[in-house]
């Protein structure tokens, strides 16, 4: 995968690629305090939007909040505004888009304040993030011998740099065994999500998920709790245990990276029929049909990044 892109947009201004660098001594490099979104833009037959950029916006602010920043620098407005911009000016046809704020100089306390926070958005082409075949055929996962963040601990509302750490020593791991993804406990030993997806598992008909307390409230997870409530599905928040999963008529996950993919297969027990089943499959379709501009929630959902364009 190429990061490369024309412009990035570095506290105010976009900067060539090759121009936006940051000092060695920076904070947030040593200590891990800074924070991030993970936002995707998509081609539209009315030209390239970005999926839920405000509430992608309004969960970093959130995430700064957490972390203990008492002042941010820039509005939702003006955010969503900037990654507009660097959106349009590298014209990608379509592209993952990556803003993250970090601890500039003053941190060396170990506190935020004396501190400032910087912000930075970078986008880069989008390829497959678990592989094209992924999306037909779900993945292979395994239960992590990592634990999920305590909130007390990590902050798991918070997308701070350092608590992936966590999701990095997990998907080592996983993949290393020869696994597609991991899947993390939390502290109580219940299911809590994967490195970077929330998890559902299907049964009867019946869709349940894991409560928020634990996990990072992913905006897919909101997604897909809603285009499955549409499809006249109930979607059940209740903690899950791992052997939940094991005999499970499906399980998915959902997040921005890997949109919703289904687990055929999870500790070594073939998950239902092995692929992706028919829940997984009739919201993944509802999921294409948003971000392409083609359902009727993608009104509420995509915000285009110039004028759309209306057809003749
Ligand atoms: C730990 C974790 N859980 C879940 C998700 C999914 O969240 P979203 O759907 O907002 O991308 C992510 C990705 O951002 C994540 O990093």
């Amino acid at each position: 995968m190429s990061m490369n892109s024309k412009y990035l947009w570095m506290n105010g201004e976009l900067v060539e690629f090759e121009k936006a660098t940051i000092h060695f001594l920076t904070p947030a490099l040593h200590y891990g305090v800074g924070t991030f979104e993970g936002i995707r833009s998509y081609a539209t037959n009315q030209g390239q939007a970005v999926f839920r950029l405000r509430e992608h916006v309004q969960r970093l602010i959130n995430s700064t909040k957490i972390l203990g920043f008492r002042e941010f620098p820039y509005s939702v407005d003006e955010l969503v505004e900037a990654v507009r911009l660097t959106v349009a000016m590298n014209e990608f046809e379509e592209c993952y888009i990556r803003p993250l704020v970090y601890l500039t100089d003053g941190g060396w306390n170990l506190t935020v304040d004396g501190g400032k926070p910087g912000v930075g958005i970078a986008v880069w082409e989008w390829t497959n993030y678990l592989g094209e075949e992924a999306l037909e055929k779900g993945i292979r996962a395994n239960i992590t011998s990592f634990t999920r963040h305590h909130p007390n601990v990590m902050m798991t509302k918070a997308k701070i740099t350092g608590n992936y750490a966590n999701s990095v020593l997990a998907k080592t791991e996983s993949l290393r065994y020869g696994f597609d993804e991991a899947i993390m406990l939390d502290p109580q030993g219940y299911v809590a999500e994967c490195t970077g997806e929330n998890l559902f598992l299907v049964r009867d008909g019946v869709i349940f998920t894991p409560p928020t307390a634990p996990v990072l409230e992913g905006i897919t997870r909101d997604t897909v709790n809603t285009l499955a409530n549409d499809l006249g599905y109930e979607v059940i928040e209740t903690p899950v245990s791992r052997d939940q999963l094991y005999i499970a008529d499906e399980v998915f996950v959902s997040g921005t990276a890997a949109e919703c993919i289904a687990l055929r297969e999870i500790d070594f027990r073939v998950i239902g029929e092995g692929k992706m089943g028919p829940v997984a499959r009739a919201i993944q379709g509802e999921f294409q049909a948003v971000i392409r501009g083609r359902h009727a929630r993608s009104s509420e959902w995509m915000d285009y990044v110039k004028e759309p364009v209306v057809a003749a």
